[in-house]
């Protein structure tokens, strides 16, 4: 069941290079809508602005007496700076908890791969993981590195990477995942998050060891149900899905990289 509320941001603190996070009193809305890891939350940005704006969960949990959700984004254009100038104390206008996440079992042994803004997410995975994953996460430079002791917290093992070379590995984290793959064979799938590229290298990288790879895409939205097409996203076979009800998360093998 989704659910639409006004939720009090009870934290909000300011990341690595001007990331927001902010934890969200949210009733019980992950009481009645969590169904995995990897979900969103399409959050009203400004009195004005007619849409919403979708913002993956970077954690959840069950409390008492609400809910929380954290979100970690970045302020990209009108509604993300809108949302990240709400002090704490403050309510936003939230609907969710949408889409359907990974589908993760407790027994699973999972490398999850984050890129850029994908990273938070990723932390909820590995936080809902029985058997502690490993965890590829990729930055453009070490300004932007955040996360990481959280991370750390809840992995057998965490691989930062970074572009410029300037913090970790000097490269892109398919790199890292085909290195990954090479000495560990015992990996049930790959969960990623990040820029479509980087999702296109990471699955390409699975693929040639066989192991399987489950992607979350990023399109505008609308509505954020499905009721407006404005999240198509194109497959492989020709179709096309709403990435705000069929995914956000999608099998690798079901997209169609070329479009
Ligand atoms: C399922 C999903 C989960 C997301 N999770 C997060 C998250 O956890 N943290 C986070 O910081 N952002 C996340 N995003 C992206 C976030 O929704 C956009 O940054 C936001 O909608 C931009 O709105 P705006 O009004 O601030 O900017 P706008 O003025 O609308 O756009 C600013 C710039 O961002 C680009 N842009 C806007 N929306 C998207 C999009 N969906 N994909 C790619 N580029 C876009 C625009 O083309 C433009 O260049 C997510 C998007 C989706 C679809
Ligand atoms: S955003 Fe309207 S159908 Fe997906």
């Amino acid at each position: 069941m989704k659910v639409e509320r006004r939720c009090k941001i009870l934290e909000k603190t300011v990341l690595a290079d001007g990331a927001v996070s902010m934890t969200l009193e949210v009733g019980d809305m992950v009481r009645t809508s969590f169904k995995n890891p990897g979900q969103f939350v399409h959050v009203k940005c400004g009195e004005g602005l007619l849409l919403r704006r979708p913002i993956s969960v970077c954690t959840c949990g069950e409390g008492d007496p609400s809910d929380l959700v954290r979100i970690v984004f970045e302020a990209r254009g009108e509604g993300t700076a809108w949302l990240a100038a709400r002090p704490a104390g403050h309510p936003v206008d939230v609907l969710g908890l949408l889409g359907n996440g990974f589908p993760m079992k407790k027994d699973g042994r999972y490398l999850l791969v984050g890129g850029g803004i994908g990273v938070p997410p990723m932390l909820g995975c590995a936080q809902f993981a029985g058997v502690k994953p490993t965890a590829i996460l990729g930055f453009r430079s070490k300004e932007k590195v955040m996360l990481l002791d959280e991370f750390a917290d809840v992995c057998e093992k965490v691989l930062p990477a970074t572009d410029d070379g300037s913090f970790g590995y000097h490269g892109f984290v398919d790199a890292l995942v085909r290195q990954e793959l090479a000495e560990n064979k015992e990996y049930d799938a790959v969960l990623a998050c990040g820029p479509k590229p980087m999702l296109r290298n990471v699955a390409k990288a699975a693929e040639e060891f066989g192991v399987p790879c489950l992607v979350s895409m990023e399109e505008r939205m609308g509505c954020g149900v499905g009721a407006c097409l404005v999240c198509a996203c194109d497959m492989a076979d020709g179709s096309r899905k709403h990435v705000c009800k069929d995914g956000p998360v999608f099998d690798a093998k079901e997209v169609d990289w070329n479009a």
